[in-house]
């Protein structure tokens, strides 16, 4: 199980990666256009390049921009041409239902050995097909399932379970997070990886009463230094504090 960063943002995948919480990037081009990438495909290169090499060897998936099969392979080659761990993101069907992107990603897979995230599905039966088709990611989107009305974690169960009595290797993402709560359900139901952004990354870390307990902390280690100047050094014997304390000569080690 892990998590992904979903985003752009090439400031904070490195302060996720830092911290060795995240363990891929995955991007669309909304991503993409919010985090302000302009300048056609040349900035779409620079920026997946720029990406690519702070996230290796964990992959980054980048999407393919066209609803043309054709010149989506074209695409999909020349994105995975720029690194080695780009995975290409294609759209499990184009946008009025159009069927050929299944082919697309089939060939990819197959023939050009070029890993492929199915992306922007709703249901396990899509995910399920996508998997059959040789994807080695499948992304459903947790967070528009809820919002039509649906229990995304009953979706991601059922695959779940679909792909490992079909022993089919593809991984699920689950993407579209909301809330913070989302990482922990989705995996618990079955996701091998959750994709999120980063402002929910930092509500998962950060809790008010955390707050409060470091704060507790850090105030009474300041008083605790305090007391240390009167004569602290003076007690502590050669083999340090742990063994004035284990020996109740506490006068350094204030409670
Ligand atoms: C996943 O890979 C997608 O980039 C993303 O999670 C889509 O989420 P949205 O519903 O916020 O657009």
């Amino acid at each position: 199980m892990s998590i992904f960063l979903d985003t752009g943002n090439v400031a904070e995948i490195k302060r996720f990666r830092r911290m060795g919480i995240v363990r891929g990037v995955t991007t669309n081009p909304t991503i993409l256009l919010k985090e302000g990438v302009t300048g056609g495909m040349h900035g779409i290169e620079q920026r997946m390049r720029e990406i690519a090499e702070v996230i290796a060897p964990f992959p980054l998936s980048v999407e393919v921009t066209t609803r043309d099969p054709e010149r989506a392979l074209c695409q999909a080659l020349m994105f995975a041409s720029w690194a080695e761990n780009i995975v290409v993101k294609v759209t499990i069907h184009g946008p009025d239902g159009e069927l050929e992107n299944i082919e697309v990603i089939h060939e990819l897979e197959t023939a050009h050995n070029v890993r492929v995230n199915v992306t922007a599905m709703m249901s396990a039966q899509q995910c399920f097909l996508a998997a059959l088709a040789g994807a080695s990611y499948v992304s459903i989107f947790g967070g528009r399932i809820n919002n039509m009305g649906y229990n995304a974690c009953g979706e991601i169960a059922k695959l779940r379970q679909v792909l490992d009595r079909t022993g089919l290797r593809s991984e699920i993402i689950v993407g579209s997070t909301r809330e913070v709560l989302n990482v922990i359900e989705w995996l618990e139901a079955g996701a091998h990886i959750v994709t999120v952004v980063p402002e929910l990354l930092k509500g998962m870390l950060v809790h008010p009463y955390s707050k409060e307990t470091v704060q507790m902390f850090l105030k009474d280690a300041a008083k605790a230094e305090l007391l240390f100047e009167d004569g602290f050094e003076a007690t502590v014997p050669p083999h340090g504090l742990e063994l004035a304390v284990a020996a109740g000569n506490g006068a350094g080690a204030p409670r």
